[in-house]
């Protein structure tokens, strides 16, 4: 069975390769009212979105995260032109899962609008070690928010295959 949700699911592909042109605001408003379109715990919505295309504030994390790794990581945003930013309180029982939902519905809408993204937890030392409060200021995260999850988002200049589903994770229970 095939339809366009089923095809858009089995069609996305995490893009580490993207082409230099930006995304538009308009195509950026769509994945964001897909996001915020999203199931959440008790419709509390908990999340926050911090879009940039600002390649200075990209490279400084990826410089921060170099340094607490004590690793040149490169560019964990994979040159793409904008990046969103998922970020909640890390104390709230399910934010963080509803994070997740949002930024799996953020990969499906740009890639129904044949955008690539690639989800990003690579950011993470960068937004919660010893220069956090630098980092959730530049991406304003609200306060008593912490990094949840990244997106990266652009046009893909190459694809990949699919990864192979795994049926032995699958039990049905009598
Ligand atoms: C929570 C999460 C964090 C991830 N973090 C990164 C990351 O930091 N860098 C990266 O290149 N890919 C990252 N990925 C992408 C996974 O590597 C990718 O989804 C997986 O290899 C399966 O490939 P596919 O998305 O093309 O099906 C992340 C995916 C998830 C769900």
């Amino acid at each position: 069975m095939t339809n366009p949700v089923l095809s858009a699911i089995a069609g996305r592909r995490s893009i580490r390769s993207y082409k230099a042109e930006k995304i538009t605001r308009e195509q950026l408003d769509v994945l964001l009212t897909a996001a915020g379109e999203a199931p959440s715990a008790r419709n509390s919505q908990p999340w926050h979105f911090s879009v940039t295309e600002n390649r200075k504030i990209l490279d400084e994390i990826n410089a921060e995260v170099s340094t607490i790794l004590k690793n040149d990581v490169g560019d964990i945003f994979h040159g793409a032109p904008a990046v969103i930013f998922l970020s909640c309180d890390p104390e709230s029982r399910w934010a963080r899962l509803d994070c997740g939902i949002a930024v799996q519905t953020i990969a499906l809408a740009a890639h129904s609008i044949g955008l690539g993204t690639v989800i990003l937890g690579m950011p993470d030392p960068a937004c919660t070690g010893p220069r956090k409060d630098h980092f959730n200021a530049l991406l304003k995260f609200p306060a008593g928010h912490s990094f949840a999850v990244a997106i990266a988002v652009g046009v893909p200049a190459g694809t990949k295959n699919a990864h192979p589903v795994e049926p032995n994770r699958i039990s049905f229970v009598d």
